[in-house]
């Protein structure tokens, strides 16, 4: 399984990819905003840290104002992936997009069937919201299963790219099903380390180590 960052904010994808932790980057008009910075500039400032996909959106609505900006955020760097809302113009731009060799992400795929959709659109990654489904007391995790089941059926290439991954549960549960990707922010890629039965015992094991009175090399 692929792990994503999803944020915009460069100085925890630089410590996160220090880590090896970082297989690609996902960016949206709202992370740019958090970022503070102009999306040329924190795209490409991304793009020379990590050398997998960095996902950038398009912010117009209508097909060739799509294509227009998508062709302006691939001169960014080549990893750039296009990333498109699952609407028509959207999937149109996605066909297009991917007939030009690069790569497109999905986004804003609330339904198996929209995803159903994109991978006939060619995309190269499909992104299920899974949190936002969960805030609306869905189980967005059925929707991966969905996913999984129908891109499976007809062996469709297109990588679902679990997304709103809000919680380490979140993480298995995907991994689980089988996401492909999963993009989450910071915080969360960080606190899958954590389990209180690590912390004791290496506590345990340092207390036991000091009363050795030994030193290694
Ligand atoms: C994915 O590409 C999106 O940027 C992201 O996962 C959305 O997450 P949110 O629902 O927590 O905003």
């Amino acid at each position: 399984m692929k792990f994503f960052v999803d944020t915009a904010d460069v100085n925890e994808i630089r410590e996160l990819n220090d880590l090896g932790l970082v297989d690609g980057v996902t960016t949206n008009p709202s992370l740019i905003l958090k970022s503070g910075g102009k999306i040329a500039e924190v795209t490409k400032q991304i793009c020379d840290i990590v050398s997998g996909p960095v996902s950038a959106e398009v912010a117009a609505t209508e097909y060739s104002e799509m294509m227009k900006e998508a062709n302006a955020l691939a001169k960014i760097a080549d990893n750039v992936c296009i990333k498109v809302p699952l609407t028509l113009d959207g999937l149109k731009a996605c066909k297009a997009i991917r007939s030009d060799g690069r790569l497109v992400n999905v986004t804003l795929c609330f339904s198996a069937n929209q995803a159903l959709l994109a991978a006939k659109a060619g995309a190269t990654f499909i992104s299920p919201f899974v949190g936002r489904l969960d805030d609306m007391g869905i189980d967005g995790m059925d929707l991966i299963s969905e996913i999984r089941t129908i891109y499976d059926n007809y062996g469709f290439q297109t990588e679902i790219l679990a997304a709103s991954i809000r919680t380490v549960n979140h993480v298995k549960q995907a991994a689980l099903i089988g996401a492909d990707v999963i993009t989450a922010p910071p915080a969360t890629l960080k606190a899958l380390v954590k389990h209180p039965l690590t912390d004791k015992g290496l506590e345990q094991f340092l207390a036991d180590w000091k009363k050795t009175g030994q030193t290694i090399g």
